[in-house]
């Protein structure tokens, strides 16, 4: 009998996951001792506690733009252009390296710039071109920044917009308060709910990223329906944790769609973006 059936033989036996254990054992452990590797080393170079930065990987930036295609009717082609505008926008890179070195809350945050799936937002607004974008939950304002940076390109083709950001927190947005970008961004401070209340013009993308409970998803989006312009977008920042914009866009009669991001060299699993249309 030669190896090959040997083994057959044996996985037909009782002594079959005996027999499987070491190559299991082998398969978790080089996985697990990447992960190991991997966290020890963003605990030594990274300053970040929370909303994590990251790039994708060159696969998952790819299937981002497919989603981005698909969900916004664009060529997959001209969603990587979008992209590389972004991710090429040096003025943009060099204002939040320098904006964040000189923070006060420096000590929490880091000096290379990188998007996750902001990149993504990005592509959206220059895709579907909105006139008015609200962004509920703003943090240090990178996402801010990334989305003035795709309103002021929109504004240069002749498709001027703006983006109203939404935070509880008055330290919130430091990035974001810079010109050119802060020339497009009004940002109120207070409960999302109660601001989204006090909107006075029709929103075209309404992007969710604040208190992730459900509740507070959910409530965002009830509250935010009769505000909404016809053929208004909805995303959602909370897509891998809860269905929340999959059964508001059952119960409104919109499609969904959700892409899962995959960072490139860092232990947190990645987030993703909804999409409602
Ligand atoms: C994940 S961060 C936002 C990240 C940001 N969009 C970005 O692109 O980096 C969540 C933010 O939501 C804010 N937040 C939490 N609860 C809120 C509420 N009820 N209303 C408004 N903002 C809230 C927090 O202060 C925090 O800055």
């Amino acid at each position: 009998m030669d190896g090959t059936n040997f083994r057959r033989a044996i996985a037909r036996t009782r002594l079959a996951p005996v027999a499987a254990f070491p190559k299991r054992f082998m398969r978790v452990a080089r996985h697990d001792a990447r992960v190991i590797g991997v966290s020890a080393k963003w605990l030594l170079t990274s300053r970040e506690h929370h909303n994590f930065t990251y790039d994708l990987t060159t696969l998952s930036r790819e299937h981002l733009a497919w989603f981005v295609s698909v969900t916004c009717d664009v060529p997959v082609g001209q969603v990587r252009t979008y992209l590389a505008e972004i991710e090429q926008d040096e003025t943009l890179r060099q204002h939040i390296a320098r904006a964040t070195s000189t923070a006060e809350r420096r000590g929490l945050a880091d000096r290379r710039v990188r998007y996750a799936r902001r990149i993504g937002w990005y592509a959206i607004v220059r895709a579907i071109r909105p006139t008015h974008i609200v962004e509920t939950g703003v943090d240090k304002g990178l996402g801010t920044c990334v989305l003035a940076s795709a309103l002021l390109r929109n504004a240069a083709d002749g498709d001027p917009g703006r983006v109203t950001s939404l935070d509880i927190n008055p330290e919130a947005g430091y990035l974001a308060k810079s010109e050119p970008w802060a020339s497009v961004v009004d940002l109120v401070i207070g409960d999302s709910l109660a601001s989204i209340k006090q909107l006075d013009r029709p929103v075209d993308l309404f992007l969710h990223d604040s208190d992730h409970h459900t509740k507070h998803e959910r409530r965002e989006f009830s509250t935010v329906e009769p505000k909404l312009a016809p053929g208004a977008r909805l995303i959602t920042d909370n897509v891998t944790v809860t269905n929340v914009l999959a059964e508001h866009a059952e119960k409104t009669g919109r499609r969904f769609l959700a892409y899962r991001e995959t960072p490139a060299q860092h232990w947190y699993p990645g987030d993703g973006i909804g999409i409602a249309w």
